[in-house]
């Protein structure tokens, strides 16, 4: 391989893939022995089934600095990011976590855990509508000024909690998961913790050295924000908080109906995600892979082989196996008329983009874009708004044009009117553990994603390729 970049120097120092082996190649050795999944701690139950995490060590090390407290207010990382969850946190677990502390838990703090910093937390009722869009959709407020060189000024502001101005909008956000780093492109729904700027689509890369400094400010700002301590820990407290959650490796497991993932020639779960071949670029839409390979729609390999009924049987199991690789077919291949897109269809200047699911969701069997490029599916759009989220009316400073929206996202960093409603597409393994989906957590499951983009880019789908995309979206 080191030949093969020998003319790209910027790739050569990119070379993720080499490395998510070396650091992880152990965790493979594990876990192909760690079995069954009962009684493994490295493995919960989720909606449909087990979901499992590797580390090299085999073991999650609950005596590293992501497990301590920093700041006032009693969080930790695991406050909002919890191994059961795939490393985010569900709304289930949250009402279970809120009955047992009668909202006392120290996710449920004001700050950013309410719908306002604000709000009445005196009782336990008074807590359970301050802390209901934790409770409802799992939702923490991520509080940030209109930047000052942005090229909009808002206009309204419709908040149903009284609290949102250009000082501060508050954008109701999911938390990412903190495993499966080792594949990120952009850190954070708007990318703002990327440590090189958004020149998409090349330059975007981040290499590894990048992604550790990415990694580091943004685990630093979490201390100083969600913690609310009063100063950060030093640099080798830090250091050791990515080291952890770099090693992390998640993805789904076990099936109820299809059984182990990676039984019968299929390449689901953890320990051959950890082996999983990536470097920034990879499988480029836009023809940018710095192999100078093309783009393959098929970016999803991982139960090709259960297609065939002689290795994925006949039974109830062979069935539910079928389902998984029809939907994985439906995923790469199957036809959609991407529009509106801004961030794909202007950058491409393709006003109609005949793609598919890995158009977007690219990076091989991962899923997330392999290069930062965070695009507006229209997720905050004004239409989509629901009575419980603030909308602002923003007014673009050059045309008076209006846009309303629940979330501006990478325009809050940029200030750039272009780049309202942009959000990267994440990494989509370990996805069934952590519903509710997209940034503001509006679709509560994985048919809810499905039919969003059903309507939104006109494909009009079956119930049973909704049911076989489901499936698969499932066993990520
Ligand atoms: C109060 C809840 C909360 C706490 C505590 C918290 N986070 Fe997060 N985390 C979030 C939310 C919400 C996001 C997404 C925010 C956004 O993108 O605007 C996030 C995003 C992240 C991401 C980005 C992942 C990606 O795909 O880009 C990482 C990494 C992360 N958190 C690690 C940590 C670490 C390390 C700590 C402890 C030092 C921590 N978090 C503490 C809520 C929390
Ligand atoms: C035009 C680009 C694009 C296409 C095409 C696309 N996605 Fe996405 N996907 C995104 C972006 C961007 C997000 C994050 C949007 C947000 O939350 O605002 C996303 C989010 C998701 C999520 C939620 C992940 C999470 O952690 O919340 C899932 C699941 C998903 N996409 C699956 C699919 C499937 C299945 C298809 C095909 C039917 C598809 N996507 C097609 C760009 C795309």
């Amino acid at each position: 391989m080191s030949t093969l970049y020998a003319t790209r120097p910027a790739a050569t120092r990119r070379l993720a893939a080499t490395l998510a082996a070396l650091l992880l190649g152990a965790s493979a050795a594990h876990a192909q022995q760690a079995n069954p999944a009962r009684g493994n701690p490295l493995a919960s139950p989720d909606d449909s089934g087990w979901v499992q995490t590797t580390t090299p060590t085999g073991r999650i090390d609950h005596n590293n600095a992501f497990f301590q407290g920093f700041g006032s207010n009693g969080r930790t990382c695991d406050s909002c990011h919890r191994q059961a969850q795939g490393w985010s946190v569900t709304p289930q677990e949250l009402r279970q976590r809120f009955a047992r502390t009668s909202g006392m838990d120290p996710i449920f703090a004001p700050v950013d855990g309410a719908v306002s910093p604000l709000a009445d937390v005196s009782s336990v009722e008074a807590r359970r509508s301050a802390y209901a869009l934790l409770l409802n959709r799992g939702l923490i407020r991520i509080g940030m000024p209109i930047p000052p060189n942005a090229q909009f000024r808002l206009d309204g502001v419709d908040d149903p909690y009284g609290y949102a101005s250009a000082h501060e909008l508050s954008l109701f956000r999911r938390p990412l998961p903190s495993t499966n780093l080792i594949w990120l492109t952009a850190v954070m729904w708007d990318a703002r913790e990327t440590f090189t700027p958004f020149n998409p689509p090349m330059d975007a890369g981040i290499d590894l050295q990048d992604l550790r400094s990415s990694l580091a400010q943004q685990a630093r700002n979490a201390i100083l924000g969600h913690e609310q301590a009063a100063r950060a820990p030093s640099d080798a407290i830090i250091d050791s908080i990515v080291e952890f959650e770099l090693h992390l490796v998640t993805a789904q497991m076990d099936d109820k109906a299809a059984g182990r993932l990676n039984e019968a020639d299929a390449l689901g779960g953890p320990a051959i995600l950890a082996l999983q071949r990536f470097w920034i670029g990879i499988n480029d839409t836009l023809g940018n892979d710095p192999t100078g390979d093309a783009f393959d729609e098929n970016a999803m390999h991982l139960f090709d082989n259960w297609d065939d009924p002689g290795r994925s049987g006949r039974d109830r199991r062979g069935r539910a196996r079928a389902a998984i690789a029809r939907g994985e077919k439906l995923f790469n291949a199957m036809r959609m008329n991407i529009t509106g897109v801004a961030g794909l269809n202007d950058v491409t200047g393709k006003a109609l983009i005949r793609g598919s699911c890995s158009s977007c969701h690219n990076a091989p069997n991962i899923g997330n874009h392999s290069v930062a490029l965070p695009v507006n599916i229209g997720i905050a759009d004004a239409s989509r708004r629901t009575p419980d989220l603030p909308l602002y009316t923003l007014t673009n400073l050059a045309t008076g044009k209006r846009v309303q929206t629940t979330d501006p996202g990478l325009a809050m960093i940029t200030g750039k009117w272009s780049d309202i409603g942009k959000f990267k597409g994440p990494i989509l393994r370990g996805l069934a553990a952590r519903a509710p989906y997209f940034h503001n957590g509006s679709a509560a499951t994985l048919g809810d994603v499905v039919n969003f983009y059903d309507t939104r880019f006109q494909i009009h789908m079956s119930a049973q390729q909704k049911r076989d995309l489901v499936a698969f979206l499932s066993a990520l």
